[in-house]
């Protein structure tokens, strides 16, 4: 058998403590499954002294990940530390200008740095792997940069945010207030103290700026995606979109279209009879829409160590199966310096169905005035639904809700914005994208 691999591990937290317990627990059917062993020579984290359920014995323990980059008896750099800068990109960059290979779950330094780092990769025939960086355990990467060669694809979208799918969930199983749920999140540990990241969709557009590229062939593009968290959903949009046989859930977009590519994150309202809508808790989902094969939608864990660790294992034993000094796989589906550069479509020409809800004052005319502000931007209705006076400060107000055909995004714009300026309108409308698998 061929000599051990040998893997230094950078970050011990949830997912790296996850990984070393599996590969000491499954070592002899590794080396099995790979032709050779795995081997941890050395680890990284900041406080030596924590107690982390594992076995650290003959292991080399560096305080600082860098320094294991560049001088540990390693082959196999694998980055669990997290963060677009500081320790993590300086002991990738370090691995890599040592020649090391590199194994990440870093979606922030991927979105931020991917191009560059796979270039760098490339440069000295490395592999560069990162399939727990995209919806976690469910192995979207290898599918888009492997699987799917040959195919040209012409959108990809999925519910890539556990907390958000988990809030969201609730809401409309429970009937709770999306503060309530965000609460119970962070109890139960899928939320950060500070949930901002997850609730305004920032971590699931940096896993679409990297499944845009792969996709798409183009350079990532973190910044030129549309992004809008959950944080303004109400009780009442779950309700309305139940009614008219919709969910909502957080999606990130990415699709071509003949101005360019879009990206877009923002709560969306699926048919209720979709697969994608049954997805529920922390589960994510990824779709590919592709000309060859057609659709796949994969469903799975996306996150939790043991499911993140299983696809940085999967991704450390490609490299133990690999011939030494030989780059099989481009990190990003194809050299980095063929990447074209990324073309953003303007949001505003976004074609699809809208869901648009409104408070109004209850006074006679105001349903004709909105019909004249939808028809004037031509847009056309698939249903409308009144209820009655609700309440909502002095005078008596009903709710509407409206589903559009196919429309833009802007006249959608401009209609709500000219029924604001008629002044019939009692505090902000909502305006939901619907999107048809
Ligand atoms: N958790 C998930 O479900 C999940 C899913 C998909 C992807 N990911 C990605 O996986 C990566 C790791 O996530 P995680 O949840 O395992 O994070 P975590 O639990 O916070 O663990 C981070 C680890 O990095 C170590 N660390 C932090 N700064 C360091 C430094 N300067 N030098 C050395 N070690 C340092 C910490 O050391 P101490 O333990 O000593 O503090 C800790 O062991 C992130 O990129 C994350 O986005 C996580």
């Amino acid at each position: 058998m061929a000599e051990a691999l040998k893997i230094g591990v950078a970050g011990l937290g949830t997912v790296g403590a996850s990984l070393v317990r599996i590969i000491h627990e499954r070592q002899e059917s590794l080396a099995v499954s790979c032709g050779r062993a795995i081997e941890i020579t050395a680890v990284s984290a900041r406080n030596r002294d924590k107690d982390r359920g594992i076995d650290l014995s003959g292991v080399t323990w560096f305080d600082d990940p860098v320094d294991m980059a560049k001088n540990g008896e390693i082959e196999v750099l694998v980055e669990l530390i997290g963060g677009a800068d500081g320790a993590a990109r300086e002991a990738v960059e370090a691995a890599l200008a040592r020649g090391v290979h590199v194994v990440t779950a870093n979606k922030a330094l991927l979105a931020e740095s991917g191009v560059a780092l796979a270039a760098a990769a490339e440069e000295k025939g490395l592999l560069l792997n990162f399939e727990a960086a995209v919806a976690g355990g469910i192995p979207v990467i290898k599918a888009m940069r492997e699987s799917l060669t040959g195919n040209t694809i012409s959108r990809v979208y999925g519910i890539m945010n556990g907390t958000c799918n988990y809030i969201l969930t609730r809401m409309e199983k429970e009937g709770l207030s999306f503060e309530d749920c965000l609460k119970e999140a962070q109890r139960l540990g899928y939320a950060e103290a500070d949930p901002t990241f997850d609730i305004e969709g920032n971590d699931t557009a940096h896993k679409l700026a990297i499944m845009t590229a792969l996709a798409f062939g183009c350079e990532i593009s973190c910044d030129d995606i549309y992004l809008e968290g959950i944080s303004n959903i109400s009780q009442e949009d779950i309700r309305a979109a139940a009614e008219l046989g919709y969910r909502i859930k957080l999606l990130g977009v990415a699709q071509r279209t003949e101005g360019g590519i879009e990206q877009r994150v923002h709560p969306t309202m699926v048919p209720h009879d979709t697969v994608i809508a049954q997805v529920d808790g922390v589960t994510n989902a990824v779709a590919i829409e592709s000309d060859i094969l057609g659709d796949l939608l994969m469903v799975g864990p996306g996150a939790g160590g043991d499911a993140t660790a299983s696809a940085v294992l999967g991704d450390v034993a490609d490299i133990a199966k690999s011939r030494p000094g030989i780059q099989t796989v481009a990190a990003l589906g194809r050299p980095a310096k063929s990447l074209t550069p990324y073309k953003k479509a303007r949001m505003r020409s976004h074609e699809g169905g809208y869901f648009i809800r409104l408070r109004v004052v209850d006074r006679i005319g105001v349903i004709a005035a909105i019909a004249r502000r939808m028809a004037d931007n031509q847009i056309s209705l698939e249903s409308i639904v009144q209820h009655s006076a609700n309440g909502g400060g002095e005078a008596p107000t009903k709710t509407i809700i409206m589903v559009t055909h196919a429309t833009t995004e802007l006249s959608v714009r401009n209609a709500v914005s000219a029924m604001e300026s008629d002044g019939y309108i009692v505090g902000k409308p909502q305006v939901i994208r619907i999107e048809k698998p």
